[in-house]
């Protein structure tokens, strides 16, 4: 029967008569039980083929494409690393149905390509709901702490490794620094059940047994997904299905929702986040299990003046972090928000229970050094980040154990204060913060941005300390140092920082 199939489908071709008009979609399995989709929509003229690839949230058009002798053979041009322009070639024959699709990194797929729909591309629009307050849940007074599993993980993560690293935030002493939440990010889905209840997949067999572990350790879990139809991985999101999401979270014992814009893009504007957010805000409260609520949509459309009015605990401010220097250096220091503000423009936005969210950490990742890292874990602490490590808990060095887990760098975070830090002095190469703590003291940082080891200079006045009977103690090096005078000077390490909590005696 598919040969004979075939042999139609080719002659077909052969004589010219193949129409490839029409929406397509592309399946491709993953060995979690899962099916990447990809969606097309082709015109044809002759044997040209011209079209667009729907995918998250993003459109590409073909930069080629024809039907000859019986094959199908289309390519676009992709975004990869760093900016580079990458060609990813399509080629198959629809009479077998398959198609093979080769990056230029060398990597090779094969799927089925089927007839499709704009409907299963791009989901009919639900109107966002009309916008109100959604109450504050409570949670949360000072940044979550924890662990997530993407920075190191990414779609790999499984029921196991999530065990593991509630089993090694015990062992290693995390959790009696206060780190507490132990959160799956994307790929844990599957779909939905004849009820429409999501379903996970092969790699999470059972999440309220693993809810249940977690919590048996003394710890929170978290979950992930987002308000469009698919995730920003390609697995099943919660448009349509709010309610029943948070309803079914909270049925496992989930503590915390990471909850991520990417393909609700395709349906809504950036001016409709807010409500498209407030959804999923009104949704967890009436779930009956208190939940974290963080969103995830890369600081777009000023989140920070408006996340805490949908339930929000706390909201990302930039795209995504990766373990490198650049990277940890545009997002901490640079106009990474919105390509318009710094962290700290943004900082007297938050409060008890919202803050904002630069990022998980990429502490122990392995890409950048002791001194970049300990840079990292000071940076997000003057900034009352959420510490959630991003790194593999089982096998960590005693170096990475020592910023991670530096008691006294957390109580900059945890501070209850939460009152945001201010530039005292700045330039190119490198930034003094100073942050008012609850007991009356200051944290201060001084970091440097260069390549080179640096000399920070500076004044207790310009701090408001000016005039008074100083102590200061180095949270890095644990030790009081003694001041005297109005001015310091301190050698820093090239991307490095000294960090001192200072207080009037
Ligand atoms: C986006 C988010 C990341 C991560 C991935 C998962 O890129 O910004 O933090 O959650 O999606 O697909």
């Amino acid at each position: 029967m598919r040969i004979v199939l075939a042999l139609f489908a080719s002659v077909l071709f052969l004589q010219g008569q193949a129409d490839v008009n029409g929406f397509w979609v592309f399946r491709t399995p993953v060995d979690d039980g899962t099916s990447r989709e990809t969606f097309f929509d082709l015109k044809q003229s002759g044997q040209q083929v011209t079209g667009v690839m729907f995918q998250g949230r993003r459109r590409t058009t073909l930069s080629e494409g024809w039907i000859a002798n019986g094959k199908l053979h289309f390519a676009l041009n992709v975004n990869g690393q760093g900016g580079a322009v990458r060609v990813a070639n399509y080629d198959g024959d629809l009479a077998s149905g398959r198609l093979t699709t080769t990056t230029a990194a060398g990597a090779t797929f094969t799927g089925v390509f089927e007839r499709s729909s704009l409907e299963k591309a791009v989901p009919p629009r639900i109107a966002p709901p009309a916008l109100h307050d959604v109450p504050d849940n409570g949670l949360v007074r000072t940044p979550p702490m924890g662990w997530n599993s993407w920075n190191k993980f990414a779609g790999r993560v499984t029921a196991e490794d999530v065990r593991a690293m509630a089993d090694a935030m015990v062992s290693s002493g995390m959790a009696k620094v206060g780190y507490v939440y132990v959160n799956i990010d994307d790929t844990w889905e599957l779909g939905r059940d004849a009820q429409g209840n999501p379903t996970t997949n092969k790699k999470f067999p059972d999440m309220k047994a693993l809810a249940d572990y977690v919590h048996s350790k003394g710890l929170k879990i978290g979950i992930y997904s987002g308000p469009g139809p698919k995730t920003c991985a390609g697995y099943e999101g919660s448009y349509g299905h709010e309610e029943q999401d948070a309803k079914q979270y909270a049925a496992w014992g989930i503590d915390y929702l990471k909850y991520d814009w990417c393909s609700a893009d395709q349906i809504y504007t950036d001016d409709e986040m807010q409500a498209v957010y407030q959804k999923m805000g009104d949704a967890l409260l009436k779930s009956g299990r208190p939940i974290v609520y963080s969103l995830c949509q890369y600081g777009r459309n000023g989140v920070w003046k408006w996340g805490a009015k949908v339930g929000g605990n706390l909201w990302r401010t930039t795209g995504d972090i990766s373990d490198r220097w650049d990277s940890l250096n545009r997002i901490g220091f640079g106009q990474a928000v919105m390509n318009k503000f710094t962290q700290l423009d943004i900082a007297s936005a938050m409060k008890p229970g919202a803050f904002n969210d630069p990022d998980m950490l990429e502490i122990g990742n392995g890409g950048m050094t002791g001194d970049e890292y300990r840079l990292h874990m000071s940076l997000w602490s003057m900034l009352a980040a959420p510490l959630l490590a991003g790194n593999d808990l089982r096998t960590m060095s005693d170096e990475i154990k020592s910023i991670l887990m530096n008691t006294e760098v957390i109580a900059i975070d945890q501070d209850k204060a939460v009152k945001p830090a201010k530039i005292v002095s700045e330039n190119e190469t490198s930034v003094v913060l100073a942050r008012p703590l609850a007991d009356g003291s200051i944290a201060v940082g001084l970091f440097n941005r260069s390549d080179a080891a640096a000399t920070i200079a500076g004044t207790w006045s310009a701090i408001g300390l000016g005039g008074k009977q100083l102590e200061a103690r180095d949270l890095w090096a644990h030790q009081v140092i003694s001041v005297s005078g109005d001015s310091f000077s301190v050698t820093v390490p090239r991307h490095g920082v000294v960090l001192l909590r200072v207080h009037a005696k």
